[in-house]
């Protein structure tokens, strides 16, 4: 599979994009900036242990061949990344992993315009792409750092059968189990979830809190 993981040069991208690396995925990261790419895919590739091809590309070019974009940017970029790349959407699946945060404050949640990210991603996207948001309770040192963590859970919210599918194929190869949630009306609450985590975690001073969810049947297992 092909994925271009757009804030690949960030914490979270970068710990998502070498774990599916390690899984085999052909990754390109996707960055505002060619050399900042270069960068952070040559980092990755030299840390990725499958031989999977490591890539960077400006945003619009590391879309144009990926089957599955992944977009792993902060809430203040995420419309105007995703109105560059929109035109190119169409017959892939997005999966969003944005959490609409304060910016003063990392535990509340700001409710954008459209509701949440993912109702965003949903209204720029074209209609032939497929949208799916996931991922937003895991943190990036969970995926980064794997041995020290226990493999978390994930709730996904999709807009049909495709972006399901797709969020499903990226929960598995990073290790997680997945449950649907539903459509992509409740990923407001997912986000809201991701910020109720952070809070807590800076609470009991733990700085990086998942999920971990018992007594729902097996879920989407690795
Ligand atoms: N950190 C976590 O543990 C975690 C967990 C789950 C979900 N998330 C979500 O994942 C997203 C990224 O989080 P992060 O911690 O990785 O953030 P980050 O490191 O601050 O940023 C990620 C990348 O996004 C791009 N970016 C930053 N500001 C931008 C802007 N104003 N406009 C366009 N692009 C911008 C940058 O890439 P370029 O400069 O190369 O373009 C940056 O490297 C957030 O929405 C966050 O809520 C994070």
């Amino acid at each position: 599979v092909r994925a271009a993981v757009l804030g690949g040069s960030g914490r979270f991208g970068s710990a998502l994009a070498l774990r599916l690396a390690d899984a085999g995925w052909d990754v390109v990261v996707g960055s505002r900036d060619a050399r900042r790419a270069v960068e952070a895919a040559g980092q990755l590739g030299a840390a990725v242990s499958s031989g999977a091809a490591v890539q960077g590309a400006l945003l619009r070019d590391a879309v144009r061949d990926a089957e599955v974009v992944v977009v792993a940017v902060p809430d203040a970029g995420h419309g105007p990344v995703l109105r560059e790349v929109a035109g190119l959407l169409r017959g892939r699946v997005v999966l969003d992993c944005c959490v609409c945060r304060d910016p003063g404050d990392a535990g509340r949640w700001r409710r954008p315009r459209e509701g949440s990210a993912a109702l965003r991603a949903r209204r720029l996207a074209p209609r032939g792409a497929a949208v799916a948001a996931a991922l937003h309770t895991v943190p990036e040192t969970a995926l980064r750092y794997p041995d020290r963590h226990p493999p978390g859970d994930c709730l996904v919210a999709a807009d049909g059968p495709a972006a399901l599918e797709a969020a499903a194929l990226v929960a598995s190869a990073l290790g997680l189990r997945w449950w649907e949630a539903g459509d992509l009306g409740v990923a407001a609450a997912l986000e809201q979830l991701a910020c109720m985590l952070s809070r807590l975690g800076a609470r009991g001073g733990a700085s990086a809190p998942g999920l971990r969810l018992h007594g729902l049947g097996p879920g989407g297992r690795p």
